[in-house]
Protein backbone atom coordinates (compact mmCIF):
# COMPACT_ATOMS: atom_id res chain seq x y z
CA UNK A 1 0.00 0.00 0.00
CA UNK A 2 1.51 3.25 -0.64
CA UNK A 3 1.98 5.83 1.82
CA UNK A 4 -0.51 7.85 0.61
CA UNK A 5 -2.92 5.58 0.79
CA UNK A 6 -1.92 4.50 4.12
CA UNK A 7 -2.74 7.98 4.88
CA UNK A 8 -6.07 7.89 3.43
CA UNK A 9 -6.80 5.31 5.69
CA UNK A 10 -5.38 7.05 8.45
CA UNK A 11 -8.03 10.08 7.55
CA UNK A 12 -10.94 7.77 7.66
CA UNK A 13 -10.37 6.92 11.36
CA UNK A 14 -10.31 10.77 12.53
CA UNK A 15 -12.25 11.71 15.33
CA UNK A 16 -13.65 15.33 14.42
CA UNK A 17 -16.87 15.67 15.59
CA UNK A 18 -16.31 19.57 16.69
CA UNK A 19 -14.19 21.06 13.47
CA UNK A 20 -15.11 17.70 10.93
CA UNK A 21 -11.97 18.14 9.48
CA UNK A 22 -10.29 15.07 8.96
CA UNK A 23 -6.55 14.60 8.83
CA UNK A 24 -4.50 11.73 8.26
CA UNK A 25 -0.89 11.43 7.69
CA UNK A 26 1.71 8.25 7.28
CA UNK A 27 5.43 9.04 8.61
CA UNK A 28 7.84 6.70 6.79
CA UNK A 29 11.36 5.88 9.10
CA UNK A 30 14.37 6.02 7.36
CA UNK A 31 14.49 1.96 7.77
CA UNK A 32 11.11 1.79 5.95
CA UNK A 33 8.78 1.42 8.77
CA UNK A 34 5.25 3.32 8.65
CA UNK A 35 3.56 5.22 10.97
CA UNK A 36 0.02 6.40 10.84
CA UNK A 37 -1.80 9.06 12.27
CA UNK A 38 -5.64 10.80 12.54
CA UNK A 39 -6.62 13.64 14.25
CA UNK A 40 -7.98 12.96 17.87
CA UNK A 41 -10.29 16.01 19.44
CA UNK A 42 -12.10 16.78 22.71
CA UNK A 43 -14.55 18.43 23.93
CA UNK A 44 -12.23 20.61 25.67
CA UNK A 45 -10.26 21.67 22.18
CA UNK A 46 -7.37 22.36 24.01
CA UNK A 47 -6.42 18.40 24.19
CA UNK A 48 -7.19 17.61 20.81
CA UNK A 49 -4.31 15.97 19.12
CA UNK A 50 -3.13 17.04 15.73
CA UNK A 51 -2.56 13.81 13.46
CA UNK A 52 0.75 14.28 12.59
CA UNK A 53 2.17 14.54 16.21
CA UNK A 54 0.21 11.31 16.72
CA UNK A 55 1.88 9.58 13.75
CA UNK A 56 5.34 11.02 15.34
CA UNK A 57 4.80 10.14 19.01
CA UNK A 58 3.97 6.52 17.85
CA UNK A 59 6.81 6.08 15.99
CA UNK A 60 9.04 7.88 18.92
CA UNK A 61 7.73 5.61 21.55
CA UNK A 62 8.02 2.32 19.51
CA UNK A 63 12.05 3.58 19.09
CA UNK A 64 12.13 5.52 15.41
CA UNK A 65 13.65 8.79 15.30
CA UNK A 66 15.08 8.76 11.70
CA UNK A 67 12.06 9.58 8.63
CA UNK A 68 12.52 10.23 5.21
CA UNK A 69 9.24 11.30 4.11
CA UNK A 70 5.85 12.30 5.46
CA UNK A 71 2.06 12.37 3.55
CA UNK A 72 -0.25 14.74 5.01
CA UNK A 73 -4.09 14.03 3.31
CA UNK A 74 -6.74 16.34 3.80
CA UNK A 75 -10.12 17.21 1.79
CA UNK A 76 -9.17 21.03 1.55
CA UNK A 77 -9.04 21.90 -1.89
CA UNK A 78 -5.68 23.67 -1.06
CA UNK A 79 -3.51 21.29 0.19
CA UNK A 80 -3.20 21.93 4.13
CA UNK A 81 -0.09 22.73 5.95
CA UNK A 82 1.24 21.21 9.09
CA UNK A 83 0.10 23.70 11.90
CA UNK A 84 3.11 25.21 13.99
CA UNK A 85 3.13 23.05 16.84
CA UNK A 86 3.38 20.05 14.56
CA UNK A 87 6.40 21.63 12.83
CA UNK A 88 8.26 22.61 16.06
CA UNK A 89 7.48 18.93 16.99
CA UNK A 90 8.49 17.32 14.00
CA UNK A 91 11.53 19.54 13.89
CA UNK A 92 13.33 17.71 16.99
CA UNK A 93 13.58 14.33 15.34
CA UNK A 94 13.61 15.45 11.39
CA UNK A 95 16.43 16.29 9.18
CA UNK A 96 15.73 19.40 6.95
CA UNK A 97 15.86 17.06 4.03
CA UNK A 98 12.50 15.52 5.42
CA UNK A 99 10.15 15.55 2.63
CA UNK A 100 6.35 16.68 3.22
CA UNK A 101 4.02 15.18 1.10
CA UNK A 102 0.76 17.50 1.44
CA UNK A 103 -2.45 15.96 -0.07
CA UNK A 104 -5.66 17.46 -0.71
CA UNK A 105 -9.04 17.05 -2.30
CA UNK A 106 -8.91 14.49 -6.02
CA UNK A 107 -5.35 14.00 -4.51
CA UNK A 108 -3.76 17.08 -5.58
CA UNK A 109 -0.36 17.52 -4.29
CA UNK A 110 2.36 19.98 -2.82
CA UNK A 111 5.88 18.87 -2.17
CA UNK A 112 8.67 20.74 -0.01
CA UNK A 113 11.67 20.26 2.53
CA UNK A 114 10.62 20.32 6.18
CA UNK A 115 13.25 22.98 6.04
CA UNK A 116 10.90 25.26 3.38
CA UNK A 117 8.10 25.05 6.02
CA UNK A 118 10.11 25.43 9.12
CA UNK A 119 13.24 27.24 8.40
CA UNK A 120 14.27 28.28 12.11
CA UNK A 121 13.32 26.02 14.43
CA UNK A 122 13.42 26.13 18.55
CA UNK A 123 16.06 23.52 18.80
CA UNK A 124 18.73 22.23 21.42
CA UNK A 125 21.27 24.99 20.42
CA UNK A 126 18.88 27.52 22.06
CA UNK A 127 19.38 26.64 25.26
CA UNK A 128 22.81 27.36 25.73
N1 LIG B 1 -5.22 19.40 12.48
C1 LIG B 1 -4.31 18.39 12.25
O1 LIG B 1 -4.61 17.22 12.50
N2 LIG B 1 -3.11 18.73 11.76
C2 LIG B 1 -2.69 20.02 11.50
O2 LIG B 1 -1.54 20.24 11.19
C3 LIG B 1 -3.66 21.10 11.57
C4 LIG B 1 -4.95 20.80 12.24
C5 LIG B 1 -6.53 19.05 13.05
C6 LIG B 1 -6.74 19.54 14.45
C7 LIG B 1 -8.24 19.66 14.51
O3 LIG B 1 -8.78 18.40 14.86
C8 LIG B 1 -8.65 19.97 13.09
O4 LIG B 1 -7.55 19.63 12.28
C9 LIG B 1 -9.04 21.41 12.87
O5 LIG B 1 -8.05 22.27 13.28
Amino acid sequence: MSLLAKAREAQRTAYAPYSKFHVGCALESIDGAVFTGCNIENASYGATLCAERVALFKAVSEGHRHFRRIVIATDSASPASPCGLCRQALSEFCTPELEIILVGSNDTERRFAFSDLYPHPFDQSSLV
